[in-house]
């Protein structure tokens, strides 16, 4: 038996590779040589998308100066449909060969009918054999036609109370779902956005995804309205902080939802610390790019944080209280 569960998933470790590292066959198949726990696989959306950089655009950004990692891939694929075909079931075998994971990324694409997006998402991922699925409640990432960036249903408490609700039934015959949530400015946002899954199929809460970009930060990307994310390890501190916020509006109703944490999580260390705080466990991704400009590969980036992580050992609890001060 792992000491390490995620959700209903039992793991050997207690970290994955968050979305946008596994979009194909290949790539879960090093994964899962490779000794992570699970393997996030996605995104996945309700139509085939090309993302932000069809033409070879610059879709990622990372400052060594600074540690900032800029991205705006607009969650690039081949749509829900076509990979519950044949590449889900592939890397569910592939997963399953080496005692790994599977967690498919679903990700809506149209806010206003979110909850519906989310319901056929989550069906059409479980139906093709995923051991979990993660509901991307929203992507900074999403370019509209007049080239402004597109509202995050993940901001917006009623409209994730109504995906929360259009998930119950699916779920009824599925597990739990697993929900990435979108950074907030400060613990009250938090709580007020996540108060809808007190009561729902949610079982677990990726804190978070990336730091929406704004003016400020720079124009490094090749798309217009500032769209895009942050993370990487400028914002280790960011990330620290949304995950102590993150554990206790997961609090809300007396619930105590499970958090895995994100953003800037670069070495075990640093996942050693998010678990001390109240993480079940860590993902990420601008590791795994910042590895590939450093010569590394997706399992050589993974083997070293949960090796470092192994060399930590006391796990005795360490709440992340410094956030609300
Ligand atoms: C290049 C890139 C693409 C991403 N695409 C997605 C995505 O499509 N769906 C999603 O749920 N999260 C996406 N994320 C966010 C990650 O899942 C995760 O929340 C974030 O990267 C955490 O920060 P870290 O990489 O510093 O750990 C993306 C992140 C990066 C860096």
């Amino acid at each position: 038996l792992s000491e390490f569960r995620i959700g209903h998933l039992e793991v050997e470790a207690p970290w994955g590779n968050a979305a946008s590292v596994v979009t194909n066959v290949h790539d879960a198949e090093i994964l899962a040589k490779s000794n992570i726990g699970w393997i996030e696989a996605g995104p996945f959306t309700p139509e085939p998308r090309e993302g932000n950089g069809p033409g070879g655009e610059k879709t990622t950004h990372y400052d060594v100066a600074t540690g900032a990692f800029h991205n705006c891939k607009g969650m690039p694929n081949e749509g829900i449909e076509a990979a519950a075909r044949l590449a889900i079931p592939e890397m569910v075998e592939i997963a399953e060969e080496h005692g790994k994971k599977l967690v498919v990324n679903v990700s809506p694409t149209t806010p206003e009918r979110a909850d519906k997006e989310a319901q056929e998402l989550v069906a059409l991922a479980y139906g093709a054999g995923a051991h979990g699925v993660l509901l991307n409640a929203g992507c900074p990432s999403i370019v509209r036609e007049d080239g402004s960036r597109q509202e995050n249903p993940g901001c917006d408490p009623q409209m994730l109370g109504k995906m929360m609700l259009s998930l119950a039934d699916v779920t009824k015959e599925n597990y739990p779902v697993f929900l990435r949530v979108p950074p907030a400015g400060d613990y009250p946002e938090m709580r007020s956005r996540l108060r809808p899954i007190k009561d729902s199929v949610v079982s677990v809460i990726f804190a978070t995804n990336t730091k929406p970009l704004n003016e400020s930060d720079g124009q490094y990307l090749d798309v217009p309205g500032e769209t895009g994310g942050m993370s990487g390890p400028a914002l280790t501190e960011f990330g620290r902080t949304q995950l102590g916020w993150a554990l206790a509006a997961g609090r809300i109703g007396g619930r105590n939802i499970d958090v895995v944490s994100s953003i800037g999580i670069h070495s075990g260390e640093e996942l050693h610390k998010r678990i001390r705080s109240g993480a079940i466990g860590g993902a990420g991704t601008s590791a795994y790019y910042i590895g590939t400009e450093h010569g590394l590969g997706l399992a050589e980036v993974t083997d070293k944080i949960i090796t470092q992580f192994a060399f930590c050992q006391d796990l005795t609890p360490e709440p992340a209280e410094e956030c609300f001060n």
